[in-house]
């Protein structure tokens, strides 16, 4: 079946946004329109932030991804986090999300990302497991974090 990432633009956030609110409901993580829509359509108006694709197979949505840039000196430069990652359940077990990912790297570097990072659930197994098939590995720094 042909597959197709799509890189997203200024003016696409509505296609995408249903997908995002099942992404968060799977994962049971608040979500509002106000708040993770009004960021999810700034990324889309302002390129230096990262970039968005929707994921497409068959000639039907199946999924989006979302990368956020960032920058290190430790890793010399450009770093690229993998924000969000979602196949829809009637597209997954079928190596869309695998594909996804070797799509993904191949774009980062394209864009001079020296590093690929993603935050994965301690109990998303699955995820861990894909993701470590796919060269990942547990950095094995704790990430913290705080409202500013
Ligand atoms: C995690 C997620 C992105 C994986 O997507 P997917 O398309 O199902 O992933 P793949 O099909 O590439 O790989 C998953 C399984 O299919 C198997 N597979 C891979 N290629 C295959 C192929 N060509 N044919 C059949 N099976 C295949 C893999 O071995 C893997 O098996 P596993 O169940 O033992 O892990 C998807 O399940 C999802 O969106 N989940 C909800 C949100 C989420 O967890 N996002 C990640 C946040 S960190």
């Amino acid at each position: 079946m042909s597959r197709r990432l799509q890189l997203l633009a200024a003016g696409d956030a509505a296609s995408v946004l249903p997908m995002m609110r099942r992404f968060y409901r799977h994962f049971r993580y608040p979500f509002s329109l106000r708040k993770q829509g009004a960021a999810f359509r700034r990324l889309l108006c302002e390129p230096a932030l990262g970039r968005a694709w929707r994921i497409e197979e068959g000639g039907v949505v199946a999924g989006y991804a979302i990368l956020v840039f960032g920058w290190s000196i430790e890793y010399g430069g450009r770093v690229a986090m993998l924000d969000e990652l979602f196949i829809e359940s009637s597209h997954r077990n079928r190596g869309l999300g695998a594909w996804t990912l070797r799509r993904i790297r191949v774009a980062a570097r394209k864009l001079d990302v020296r590093q690929l990072l993603l935050e994965v659930e301690a109990d998303n197994l699955r995820g861990q497991a894909l993701y470590r098939r796919l060269g990942y590995r547990d950095t094995r720094r704790r990430l913290l974090a705080r409202r500013p």
